[in-house]
């Protein structure tokens, strides 16, 4: 559950009661946020959203020293490699289809560079905040860079891929391509390397282990398998699944028909009509 508040600008000293059942104490004038919405989310993070409700940044602590967390596709550097996206790992491995479903969105990394790639986009994350913060990074796209036509290939569906079917079908309808090659790409989360020094994971890797749904093993496999079967029903050519090198595959039981490999990640290849049902 989360709970939204406005006006918060009137409040000096307030509590909030998280879906926990604990209490966050702000003490400070909120000068910074004073005219936005902001939904706190479980417990420690603070969402700021605009007047159209739509989520701009998320911070843990309403401090001028902490830099709000945003999802941002319009820096030099991620330019950059949107514009070499044919060189990436998760593009070669996608193939030609002329539409690729992510069911995974995530922070959209992956999804933008099929999309600079020149394909069509459909992008499905389950976590609200991460689906909010992904539409205003594509707002943003769209503001500064209205020519370039990258944003328009690119759809996003929020929620949990099993419960969005429908909505992804109108969506490959729209596209068009429906007679045409679809391709569906999966990167579910998988657990974080216990033994991986904190200050070693990118700040963005962080958010996005605090953002996104924690599974249990059991979860993530049923997770992986739910993700598979949606996954067979719209590919028309092929499922890419992103692992970590060392990770097992996605489907104990189901061999990829071929992999591409970089320096720490995998991308299973598995031909949907080489599949069996
Ligand atoms: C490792 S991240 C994906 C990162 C992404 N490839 C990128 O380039 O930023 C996995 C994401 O998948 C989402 N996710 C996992 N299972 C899902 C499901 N069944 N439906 C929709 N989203 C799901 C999680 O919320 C998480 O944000």
């Amino acid at each position: 559950m989360i709970m939204i508040l406005t006006n918060l600008s009137k409040c000096v000293n307030f509590q909030i009661k998280t879906f926990k059942g604990s209490s966050i104490k702000i003490l400070r004038r909120i000068t910074s946020l004073s005219s936005s919405t902001v939904i706190v989310a479980t417990e420690p993070f603070l969402v700021r959203t605009n007047s159209n409700g739509n989520i701009i940044d998320i911070r843990k602590r309403i401090s001028s020293l902490e830099k709000p967390f945003k999802i941002e596709f319009t820096s030099p550097s991620f330019q950059m490699r949107l514009k070499q996206a044919k060189k990436e790992l998760a593009v070669r491995a996608i193939g030609k289809a002329d539409l690729i479903i992510d069911l995974t969105a995530g922070l959209g990394r992956d999804s933008m560079m099929f999309a600079g790639s020149g394909k069509h986009v459909i992008m499905v994350e389950e976590s609200i905040i991460l689906a909010g913060l992904l539409n205003s990074a594509l707002q943003d796209f769209e503001r500064k860079f209205g020519s370039n036509d990258v944003h328009r290939r690119v759809k996003l569906v929020e929620g949990n891929a099993a419960h969005c079917c429908h909505q992804i079908r109108e969506l490959i309808d729209e596209v068009g391509t429906l007679k045409q090659s679809v391709s569906v790409y999966l990167d579910p989360m998988y657990p974080e390397n216990p033994h991986t020094r904190k200050s070693l994971v990118k700040k963005e890797t962080q958010w996005l282990h605090l953002l996104a749904k924690q599974y249990n093993m059991e979860g993530e496999e049923e997770n992986n398998a739910t993700l598979f079967k949606i996954a067979k029903l719209f590919a028309t050519d092929r499922i890419v699944a992103k692992r970590s090198i060392s990770a097992p595959y996605l489907m104990k039981n189901i061999e990829p028909h071929a992999s591409v490999y970089g320096r720490t990640q995998r991308f299973d290849i598995y031909l949907v009509n080489q599949l069996k049902d």
